[in-house]
């Protein structure tokens, strides 16, 4: 697919097949999202493969709808506000350059925020230097739902004199 069709198709995925999928496929997607734009070359993201217990421990009400694998991705905090702000931000390009890898081989994702409260850091094993960005259901998918409509862009655009 040409870029443009790969950042348009894909949705966020809620049910997944069962197949598995390459673990060779899947470091490659996660090695080319490290070309993200990232400031000082902080590299601030981090990537846990959330195995069968620890994923039971999460307790995510659909099972990160039976996708056969779950990452959880983390964002360095670094050493001040602007440091961890810009860490975020490198660590969300990151995640969107994987999840846009992963669609144009076929295979979705389901961002979740269950990293944010604290009983699931724990059970993640996060050190307090960490953001938990979003623990990922990875898989191919079993719905694609529709697209949700977005604002026309012009309604976010200002022109500064
Ligand atoms: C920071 C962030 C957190 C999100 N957390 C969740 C979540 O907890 N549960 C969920 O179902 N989707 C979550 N999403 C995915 C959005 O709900 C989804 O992207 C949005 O509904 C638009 O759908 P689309 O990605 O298919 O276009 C999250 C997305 C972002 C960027």
């Amino acid at each position: 697919m040409d870029v443009l069709t790969v950042i348009k198709s894909r949705r966020n995925i809620k049910k997944f097949k069962a197949d598995s999928i390459d673990h060779d496929l899947l470091t490659s997607w996660l090695q080319a999202a490290s070309l993200a734009p990232n400031h000082r070359m902080t590299e601030p993201w981090e990537i846990l493969f959330v195995g069968p217990k620890t994923r039971a421990g999460l307790n995510h009400k659909s099972n990160f709808g039976s996708a056969p694998v779950v990452l959880a991705i983390l964002s360095k905090k670094g050493n001040s506000v602007v440091e961890r702000e810009e860490n975020m931000a490198a660590t969300a390009c990151f995640i969107q350059n994987f999840m846009l890898a992963a669609w144009d081989a076929g295979v979705g994702t389901l961002w979740s925020s269950i990293g944010i409260t604290p009983k699931n850091r724990t059970v993640l094993g996060v050190p307090d230097d960490y953001d938990i960005v979003g623990v990922f259901g990875v898989g191919f998918p079993e719905e694609i739902p529709e697209a949700k409509p977005r604002t026309p862009i012009e309604m976010k655009i200002k022109h500064l004199s």
